[in-house]
């Protein structure tokens, strides 16, 4: 299958093999990646993907290949030249090609590719259904805030989620519940919307932000401890490509029905996807 793929200033499809063995991307993960959903070729919260990107790429030193217009009429043009109305975008910047040394150079010219996909958003009954997780041991590096390609720690879990016939698999630290293998995690207790605070050990999700506007003064940002999962009146998780999902179970525990918090803020970011 061949989709619009933008390589370094220009546009060729994903037919192409473009990348050399000796980008830094491929053998250090020396790079940081953004996935933004289209929807009717309009990007979603396009600006605050700019922004994570653009702070990503100034925490780990990669020279940002866009000014925040020049990435805005790049997306245009891959949207413009794809031939679907809904799907995602993937974009990656690598420090670069050079020989395969720790020490790179100070000046190396970044690698930029973005390329957009069609993909099976949840439906209608897979929103109001919700999904399963499991728990497992977050065992990634500790600047989760980077939304960096290292996510070996990520697939792995993710795969025992599978596994386990779950959907997706929620990352505990000690007794601390941090966030999900690629989604933000909340719960509701007594009216109150709780989500872990912005630090190292979480990425600072477009869709999370967007949710907490929504809840407004309902939210407390905090760390959520295991033990807090059990007695939570509403469980959710927020991504991209999710949207604000209800779980209906962890683990083999109790299953939960969908509650009305969950249910508003769903119905609330769809209307905003789509304004
Ligand atoms: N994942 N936490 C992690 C670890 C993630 O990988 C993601 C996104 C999120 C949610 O962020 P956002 O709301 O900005 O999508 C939280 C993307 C979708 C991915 O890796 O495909």
């Amino acid at each position: 299958m061949s989709d619009v793929l933008y390589f370094n200033g220009r546009f060729t499809t994903t037919d192409e093999p473009v990348l050399r063995v000796e980008d830094r991307g491929f053998l250090f993960g020396d790079a940081v990646y953004e996935v933004f959903k289209f929807l009717g070729k309009r990007p979603v919260f396009l600006d605050g993907h700019w922004r994570r990107l653009a702070n990503g790429l100034k925490a780990i030193e990669i020279r940002n290949p866009w000014t925040a217009e020049t990435f805005a009429a790049t997306m245009r043009e891959i949207l413009e030249r794809t031939e679907f109305d809904d799907g995602i975008v993937y974009i990656e910047v690598s420090r670069g090609e050079g020989e395969r040394a720790h020490f790179y150079a100070e000046d190396m010219t970044p690698t930029a590719v973005a390329f957009s996909r069609r993909y099976g958003f949840p439906d209608a009954a897979k929103k109001a259904r919700g999904i399963r997780l499991i728990r497992d041991e977050d065992l990634r590096w500790k600047h989760c805030d980077v939304k960096s390609v290292n996510l070996l720690a990520n697939a792995l879990s993710k795969k025992k989620a599978q596994r386990a016939g779950a959907d997706e698999v929620l990352l505990i630290d000690g007794d601390i519940v941090r966030e999900c293998g690629s989604s933000s995690f909340f719960i509701v207790k007594d009216g109150r919307v709780i989500t872990h605070p912005l630090d190292c050990h979480i990425l600072p999700g477009v869709t999370r932000d967007h949710v907490i506007e929504l809840a407004g003064d309902r939210v407390d940002q905090r760390e959520i401890d295991v033990r807090e999962l059990d007695g939570a009146d509403e469980i959710f998780i927020t991504s991209t490509t999710l949207g604000v999902m209800p779980v209906y179970q962890i683990d083999d525990g109790a299953t939960r029905p969908i509650g009305p918090v969950t249910l508003e803020l769903q119905r609330r970011l769809d209307e905003e996807e789509r304004r």
